[in-house]
Formats: structure tokens, sequence, C-alpha cells
């Protein structure tokens, strides 16, 4: 059945999720993707009068959380928290139209984490087994793959992942690993026995390989599954050692699931806790119970992921809802990778660009057009060329759409007191309009908005040749003609209103000033059939404004600034070093503002220059033993400013410290705060060099 054109006599009940974002990151424009892609459908759901539940969360639980947290000297759930009210704030400010947003850390998750489990366990799905793994003898934990590194077997290239080389693409072991090193701590990895648990995803193969091949996933992501089945399927490790940052398995001492097992129960636990919420009436159990043959066909669930993760939602996640007897989703739908400028995110070119940095320079829904422009149902990565954007949304928007309006409003607001006419000036031309309703609603349905935006915009096209056409700006000087006038601005104002109600998926924000502007209540997808006659539009104001390119410019150089500390921070590996260097050979941007309380957090102090040393095995590192005064004593820290100066040069100098900078550990020792050095790079690195008078551990004014 055609869900999208056929004649709708009971609106659907859909719940949809996108993937959740990991809560130790920003939101960047890659996730924006995502979030993008899923809002436009609920949006577009909704328009039609279907319930579309969109409900999410982040990802809380796991190894790069617990460490991100130890960094920053706080408790997981405080990092946690911030992070959620970040997460949230970025969505909202791209008018993501979710319904719920939680956490994978709740009471909900844990609960239905363990009924899983247990489920499974009881099922005899779930095997034990003693396993060898990398271990950091210093921190006492076990290492993910991640969390070592060392020089690639095949190419010999120094700091390379534990699993695969940047250098020569290699992808190997850990134990293949030549000279490894804990990015924990830097010490040498040991290896150490433990007892893992397993999900056996084998006992699912044949289930499995019948679900592949339903339709519930896209073609190119069958393929794929059918060649990880056809190759065999391993059991699947769903559980981690302490210390760890997750839920403990049941009846067990020590061991907690791996962040993956509990991850996409989140979307379970976030309907629950959307469905437990005081002022909302869903029924969770009508979404997630199951019939006789363990479906469920009153209502339908998609998830919306990247194609990194499909193995995860297409082979794991289904097996894991088979076992516990739940419901499976009706559909997986893959979408691509985000390019900038034609090439992959990259944070040393500045184009791995985050979210609030963008809605700091440029407005949302612009981006939220552009990537509409590019969509597919494929798994096809995306461009997004900055340039072409800026170009795209000018001609589109604000040249074809809005321009519409704003040729027509001026006229039936002066001469006709605002009073639209009480018939269609060419009814075979609204025709066009009406009848593209299902070719749009077909191509929303199935995920193909480039599709859609190319026909909303061939309509945007005829819109604006009938006006150039009939020139009521020529007519209206003669007094004769009037109704000419008011008829053909009431024409296009129809066809404006048509054009905005298929872009409001897309442009919410534009659809509800145009709202605002038509004075006749919201727009929904029959609105279009509807055409006004005779009612009154009010006082036709700017609906958008063109993209300057300076604004582009600024957005990229405050990204650059922000990639650049966020890699001094992290300091220590060459991957840091190397992007430190490119950024600083690159222009000098003017950085975004900050608050003063921020900048007051800084305690930026004199100290002396006592002694700096070579690093062995650091290509761009110094040592500095730094005199802060009697008071505060002596620092280590690791500068990377080698490529200046020699270290003799630099012993008994005076300079300036960040002295409050959280101590970092690093390869080769604790890096305990920051050197303030300017310079485009390479020789040309200064470090700052107080007047005399300044004495180790006065406070910088
Ligand atoms: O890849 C990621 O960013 C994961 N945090 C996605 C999890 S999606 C789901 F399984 F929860
Ligand atoms: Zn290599």
């Amino acid at each position: 059945m055609n869900q999208a054109t056929s004649q709708q006599t009971k609106p659907r009940k859909i719940l949809i999720t996108s993937a959740l974002p990991y809560a130790n990151g920003p939101i960047h424009l890659g996730h924006m993707v995502e979030y993008i892609q899923t809002d436009i459908w609920a949006r577009f759901q909704r328009l039609r009068g279907n319930s579309c539940i969109y409900a999410w969360a982040d990802d809380a639980h796991g190894t790069p959380i617990m460490l991100r947290a130890q960094q920053e000297g706080i408790e997981p759930q405080e990092l946690i928290d911030k992070m959620k009210a970040e997460h949230q704030q970025d969505f909202d400010d791209f008018f993501i139209s979710y319904d719920n947003f939680h956490s994978t850390h709740s009471e909900e998750n844990k609960h239905f984490s363990e009924q899983i489990y247990l489920a499974a366990k009881a099922k005899g799905n779930i095997s034990t087994n003693t396993i060898k793994q990398a271990y950091d003898p210093e921190a006492n934990m076990f290492l993910p793959d991640r969390f070592i590194k060392g020089e690639c077997p095949k190419c010999g290239t120094a700091d390379q992942y534990g699993d695969n080389c940047e250098n020569c693409g290699a992808t190997y072991s850990t134990t293949e690993v030549v000279n490894p090193y804990s990015v924990v701590t830097g010490a040498t990895p040991i290896e150490k026995d433990s007892e893992h648990h397993f999900f056996k995803v084998s006992d699912y193969a044949d289930f499995l390989k019948n679900w592949v091949n339903s339709g519930a996933v896209q073609k190119e992501i069958a393929n794929k599954m059918n060649e990880w089945l056809d190759d065999g399927l391993n059991d699947w490790d769903i559980s981690r050692d302490a210390p760890y940052w997750g839920f403990k398995i049941p009846g067990t001492v020590d061991k907690y699931f791996y962040v993956w097992l509990d991850a996409p129960i989140g979307y379970i636990a976030s309907f629950k806790n959307y469905c437990d919420r005081p002022d909302v009436d869903v029924n969770f159990d009508e979404y997630w119970k199951t019939d006789e043959n363990g479906e469920n066909n009153d209502t339908e669930l998609y998830h919306f992921i990247g194609k990194d993760i499909a193995y995860f939602h297409t082979l794991f996640w289904p097996a894991v809802l088979k076992s516990a007897d739940m419901r499976l989703p009706t559909g997986v739908f893959c979408h691509g990778f985000l390019n900038v400028n034609g090439q992959k995110m990259s944070k040393s070119r500045g184009t791995f660009i985050q979210a609030r940095v963008f809605l700091d320079h440029l407005p949302a829904e612009p981006l939220r057009y552009y990537y509409a422009a590019k969509l597919s149902n494929t798994v096809d990565d995306i461009d997004l060329n900055l340039k072409d954007f800026q170009q795209r949304i000018n001609s589109d928007l604000v040249g074809k759409v809005v321009n519409i309006a704003s040729r027509c409003a001026g006229f039936i607001t002066k001469k006709f007191d605002g009073k639209l006419s009480a018939n269609l000036a060419d009814e075979a031309l609204y025709e066009k309009f009406t009848e593209a309703s299902d070719s749009i609603a077909e191509a929303y349905e199935s995920r193909r908005y480039s599709k859609a935006m190319r026909e909303i915009m061939a309509l945007a096209d005829l819109a604006n040749q009938y006006v150039d056409e009939k020139e009521p700006w020529v007519l209206a000087k003669d007094e004769n003609r009037q109704q000419e006038v008011q008829d053909i601005c009431s024409q296009g104002i129809n066809m404006f209103r048509a054009i905005i109600t298929y872009l409001k998926p897309v442009m919410p924000e534009l659809a509800k000033k145009s709202e605002t502007f038509l004075n006749a209540g919201e727009l929904t997808w029959t609105s279009v059939s509807e055409p006004l006659f005779g009612t009154e539009i009010t006082k036709f104001k700017a609906l958008m404004t063109r993209i300057e390119e300076d604004k582009i410019e600024g957005m990229l150089a405050a990204n650059k600034i922000l990639l650049n500390e966020a890699a001094v921070l992290q300091g220590g590996n060459k991957k840091a070093e190397t992007e430190v260097s490119d950024e600083n050979k690159e222009s000098d941007p003017i950085s975004s503002t900050i608050e003063f309380d921020d900048f007051a957090k800084i305690d930026l102090r004199i100290v002396k220059i006592v002694n700096a040393e070579h690093v062995e095995g650091a290509d761009k590192l110094l040592q500095l033993t730094l005199d802060l005064g009697e008071e505060k004593g002596q620092r280590n820290v690791f500068a990377g400013i080698k490529s200046a100066y020699e270290p003799e040069e630099l012993i008994g100098k005076m300079t300036v410290m960040v002295a409050n900078l959280a101590p970092r550990k690093m390869r080769f020792g604790m890096s305990e705060g920051m050197v303030l050095a300017a310079g485009p790079g390479g020789k040309d690195i200064y470090v700052l060099n107080p007047d005399d008078g300044a004495v180790p551990g006065m406070r910088v004014k």
C-alpha cells in the first residue's frame, strides 16, 4: 500500500528515533544531518494528520564518558547532565521537534536493560567465556581498543590507534601494535583474563535472514547484512569489567552492560519516560505489545541512523528484541555521512563544524533546507559546500520563494486594504499546485527529500513566471485595471501559500511567519486544496534575509579557534600536535566572544622558566619547569614550541601561564598547565615575555 497517497481513514501511530548522541561531546553538523532528516519526516507525518512521536536520548554510558569526567574532575552524572542540556539547546535552536529527549543513564533504561538481558538469559541466549584483554596496570582498568596507541605494525608510523593506521590504512588487532601504550596513563598494556558475557546472535541467524529481506531495511544495507550473515555471526560481547560507567549486570559482582547493549534500549526507555509524563496520554503498551505472531501492526516504529552503525541496528538490535519477545522495528533508515566542501569533515581543515558555532553565526533554517535539498533515501554521503549553500539559499528561498509574496503583498495591502480576491485568476495554473500534492507527499514519505525540494522549487518557478508575465506593477498604474492587479496578486499569494505548506516540514519558522502574514490559520497538508478567497492578509514583513559570505567566514573562523583550543587541551599525542600547528599556519581570525565570567575563571600567572628540555619521541614538545613563586612552587608543562626555541634560549626567561588548567596525563608525563605563546607556527612562535618587574606568581591582570 502506498501509505503517503492512499486515502487515509485512520491516522497512523508512529514512533521514531534518531541515533543517540554520545554525552561526551558537542553536537556537530554531521549529527544534524540525521536529526534534521528525522525531524522533517516527523513534521511531515504530523502535517498529514498522523501521530508521530519522536523520542530519543543521550548515550550516556561507556569508558570515554567515565574518563572525560575524571579528566574534568567531576562525576559522570554532572558531565552527562551538562551535555544533555547543551545538546537539547542545540536541537531546539535547529527546530528539532522531538517529543522527548531522555538519557540512557535513567531508571527506565536500567529497568528495560535488565528485563531484556534476563529474558535473553532465560532463553539460553547468553553465554560466558574467559577472554584475554589489554589492561592498563597503572589505571587498573581494561582498555578498549581506541585507548591503546602505538606504532603501526605495517608502516611503523607512531601514535596510531590500536586497531587501524591513519597513515597506511592497515587494520590490525591491538596485540599487533608495536610499542603499545595506554592513552589513559602512557603505561604499557599487559594482557589479563576476564570472564565476559555474550549474547549468542547466531541463535537468531535464521530469523535475521528473514528479517533482512522483509523490506525493513534499504537494499544496500540488506546486501551488506546478507554478506555478514553468510560470513557467520560471532557471539556478541555485551559485558565490560569495572571500573565502567554503566549498569551493573544482574547476578554479577563487577560486570557492567557494554554501552552498545543499553544504548538502543534507550529508545524504549525514552518512550516510556514520555508516556509516563502527566501531560501525555499515550499508552506505552500499544506501541510495544506483540500479538501471537510476535508482531505489532497497530503502530509503526522507525529508527533513523547513520550507515556506520547499521550493524548494531540491523543485526544485534532485532535479535535482542526478538530474544526478549518484543516488537521489531518497522524500518531502519540509514543515511550517509556529511562531507564539507567535498571532503571528509576534518578538524585540521576546521570543517568539523559544531552546531553551536553555526548557530552563533547563521540562521538554522537554511541548513535544514540545504540538507533537505541533498538528502535521498540512499546511504550516499552528502556534501555541504558552503559556497553552494549560500547561493542555493539566496536563490531558492530568498530569490524564488519569499520573492513571490514580497512582489504581491504590497499591492494587496496598499490598494485593497489587505483583502484577497474572491476567486482565482488562473485556476488551471493553481491546479498544478494541488496536483503536485501526492508526488511531493510520496517523496517526503520515502525520504527522497531532494526530489520533494526540486518539485517545490519547480512550483516556485511557475509562480514567479506568472507574476513576471502579468506585470502587476505595470497594470497598477492603470486605473481601469485594478481588479486585475488584485486578482494576479491574490493568485500569487495563494501559490506562495501552497509552496510554504509543502515546505513546512523543512522550514517550520518560515511557515510560522507566513501563517501570520497570511492570517488564515494554520497550514496543513490539505490547505493547498482550499485556497484563500476574500480573506485579509497582514502587512508583509521580510520573511528571510540573504546569507552573506562574511557570516560563513566568521563561522568557520570561530570554529577553527574552538578546534584549536580543543587540540591544545588534548595535547600530547601527535595528531593533536599536528592539528595545532596546521591551524596555526592559517589566517588569524577574530574569535567568537566569551562572557566575562568565563574569562575571569582563567588564572594567568607570571612564571619563570627554570628548566627546559627536549622530550624524547616528541616532535613538537618541549618540557618546561616553571616556577610560580614560593607559595605555589614549580610546575611541569609540555609546550608545543620546539619548532621555535632551543631549550637553552628559554631557561631564565619570564613568561605567562594558565595556572588553573586541570592537569593532564600525557604520553610523556603529567602536564600541569599551559604557557601562552603567539604566532603563526613553525619558527614563528613567540612565548609571551613580560616586562622587567614581573615576579613569579604575580597574577596577570
Ligand atoms: O554512534 C553513536 O554515536 C552512538 N552513540 C549511537 C547509539 S544509537 C542507539 F543505539 F542508541
Ligand atoms: Zn601504517
